[in-house]
């Protein structure tokens, strides 16, 4: 697929280079040199002039000494809640376009309690949660347990870990203890959802966007005990412990979760691509988990690619299809 720009165009992305402090997933959320390499070659291959540039403090100089006119952001940014709002942020006052969503949608986006009451408000439905914040662990109101907690603010799997189901108020108090001291931020608690898993792919933009069929994640086995988890860790080993269908066998599930895409995807006002991610009660009705206005994009890794592929899209077609998105808001 052709794309075309005269000017200069930037892939921003904050990079992965192996040196972080070695907790398991520290750098998680951050691409590796070779995801940033396979969008770059398609982005070339599509007929754009593309410099890598890693989302640092002095992006700003960067972008200007290289003359970039757009940039398609990947970047993660560099740490605290609104860190994947910083650099769009940067790039709306610099009046660089951009690929992808703007500051407002990734900094609610991250915050995925602010996220499930959103959705909620627009009739999606959603687990039932609480959000707890340090030095509250004894104040959690009534659930139906097991619940699963996870950091409110983080994404990859991040803070998923081997120990995030509670049978019970005393696990969950202990359980929040020790996440506490590690993530230093508030706690989603949710109902725990026992069905079947799906992510669902959106590419363009408002009228225009394409949802992609949920893609199942199927397990092989229990990851956790007797539950299966997309943590980070099986996801980094993703081959030996799940693998992934576009099933037709519940069409009216899989209709309510496009539609679900869709609403959350244009009511939030996202751009060019996104991910959500459901999961079935135990009555077979599907759930808002979470949405991800900037997926993963590894080639033969990420959950958004595999999504594409499955509806006949190659990762170059992907990728030029983003970029064409974006660019297309540019007036020409
Ligand atoms: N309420 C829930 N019930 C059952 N499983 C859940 C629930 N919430 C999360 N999970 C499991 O944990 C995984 C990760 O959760 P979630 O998608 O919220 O986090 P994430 O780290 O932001 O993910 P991503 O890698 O997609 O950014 C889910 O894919 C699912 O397997
Ligand atoms: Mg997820």
């Amino acid at each position: 697929m052709a794309v075309s720009f005269e000017g200069k165009t930037a892939l921003v992305a904050n990079i992965d280079h192996g040196d972080g402090t070695g907790v398991i997933d520290e750098e998680a959320e951050f691409d590796s040199p070779e995801t940033v390499e396979a969008i770059a070659a398609s982005l070339r291959k599509s007929g754009l002039d593309v410099t890598v540039i890693e989302a640092g403090r002095d992006l700003p100089e960067k972008l200007k000494a290289e003359d970039i006119r757009f940039v398609f952001n990947i970047a993660e940014g560099r740490g605290g809640r609104d860190r994947e709002a910083q650099v769009p942020a940067l790039l709306s006052l610099l009046d660089i376009p951009y690929s992808g969503s703007d500051a407002l949608v990734m900094s609610l986006t991250l915050d995925k309690a602010m996220c499930k009451r959103f959705a909620m408000s627009f009739g999606v439905r959603t687990s039932p949660f609480c959000l707890v914040s340090p030095g509250h662990e004894n104040d959690i109101p009534e659930m139906d347990y097991p619940v699963i907690v996870k950091p409110n603010a983080e994404g990859s799997g991040k803070g998923i870990s081997e120990d995030c189901i509670a049978q019970d108020r005393d696990e969950l108090t202990a359980m929040l203890k020790r996440l506490f001291a590690d993530y230093k931020q508030d706690m989603l608690v949710e109902t725990f959802l026992s069905g079947r898993e799906f992510t669902v792919g959106l590419l363009g933009t408002g009228d225009d966007v394409q949802v992609f069929p949920p893609m199942e994640i199927v397990y092989e086995h229990p990851t956790q005990g007797d539950y299966c988890v997309y943590s980070y860790k099986i996801k980094k080993e993703f081959r030996k412990h799940v693998h992934y269908e576009c099933p037709s066998d519940i069409p009216e599930a899989l209709t309510e979760m496009t539609e679900a895409a869709r609403t959350i995807f244009n009511a939030l006002g996202c751009r060019d691509l996104a991910r959500v991610d459901f999961r079935m009660d135990k009555d077979g009705c599907p759930c808002f988990l979470e949405i991800n206005p900037l997926p993963g994009l590894a080639p033969n890794y990420s959950d958004f690619p595999m999504a594409a592929e499955a509806v006949g899209l190659s990762y170059d077609d992907l990728i030029a299809a983003v970029a064409e998105s974006a660019l297309s808001r540019i007036e020409k």
